[in-house]
């Protein structure tokens, strides 16, 4: 499968089209960005460990129920996609407070949810991906009310699944961000990636950041946390 016309370029990764029209292949960069691209930076081998994860993550859904984009492994940094178009909406899930949430409503980070907090906020970048609700995402058109609701369940039981998952693995999932299209016939699927880019991973025995956190906050230890989580997965993956 051959890259054809750059569509779209995002902080993280770059979208191609290919010679089949309901096919895009996704090239995963090394560039990091925080605070909406404020702060710019590289994380070196970043690409190639969020293509990697992702794909295994997204295939683990798969066989979970979870429709994705995911359609085959092309290289380290390049994967075969099925075509959507982004519902623009980045749909977060928590099961333990940090960052935004953290500091909107004042609490320290590690408050363990009894259930998982669910949130979306505006994807685009010129109004800084505010925060909304059903109402508002319904009031803008985003997507209709029985997208939202199934958006909605993908997402409560992608947070049971990863959860599971990654404690297997000696590491908490605090808590994500995952991002849904369409496909030409309708359907939602998940789409866009799951990382370390898009999850706060911490250690479950220590509770360091071993995820994009490292960077936001100048923690150090970047590559090496990426490194470590992927390694875990390996490991898991390979029992
Ligand atoms: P937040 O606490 O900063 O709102 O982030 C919640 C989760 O979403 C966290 O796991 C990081 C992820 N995230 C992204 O993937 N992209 C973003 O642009 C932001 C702000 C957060
Ligand atoms: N994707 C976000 C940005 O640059 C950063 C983040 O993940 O915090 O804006």
């Amino acid at each position: 499968m051959q890259k054809l016309k750059q569509i779209y370029e995002g902080k993280a990764k770059k979208v191609y089209g290919t010679d089949d029209p309901e096919l895009y292949i996704v090239d995963y960069k090394d560039d990091a960005t925080a605070f909406n691209g404020l702060k710019k930076g590289t994380i070196a081998g970043k690409g190639v460990i969020n293509n990697r994860m992702s794909n295994l993550l997204m295939q683990m859904l798969e066989k979970n129920g979870i429709p994705t984009h995911f359609v085959r492994e092309l290289s380290e940094r390049e994967t075969l996609v099925k075509k959507v178009s982004i519902v623009p909406l980045e749909v977060i899930v928590r099961n333990i407070a940090a960052g935004s949430f953290s500091k909107r409503y004042g609490v320290a980070e590690g408050l363990v949810f009894d259930e998982p907090v669910l949130e979306f906020s505006y994807k685009n970048d010129a109004l800084g991906d505010p925060l909304l609700n059903t109402s508002h995402a319904l009031a803008l058109k985003l997507a209709t009310p029985a997208e939202i609701e199934t958006i909605k369940g993908y997402a409560l039981k992608i947070d049971r699944i990863l959860q599971r998952f990654w404690a297997e693995c000696g590491v908490t999932l605090a808590d994500f961000k995952l991002e849904f299209g369409r496909t030409s016939d309708g359907r939602i699927i998940l789409a866009d990636e799951i990382s370390p880019d898009t999850c706060r991973l911490w250690d479950s025995a220590t509770g360091e950041k071993l995820d994009k956190d490292r960077f936001r906050r100048d923690l150090g230890g970047v590559e090496g946390a990426y490194a470590e989580v992927m390694q875990r997965l390996l490991a898991h993956d390979a029992d």
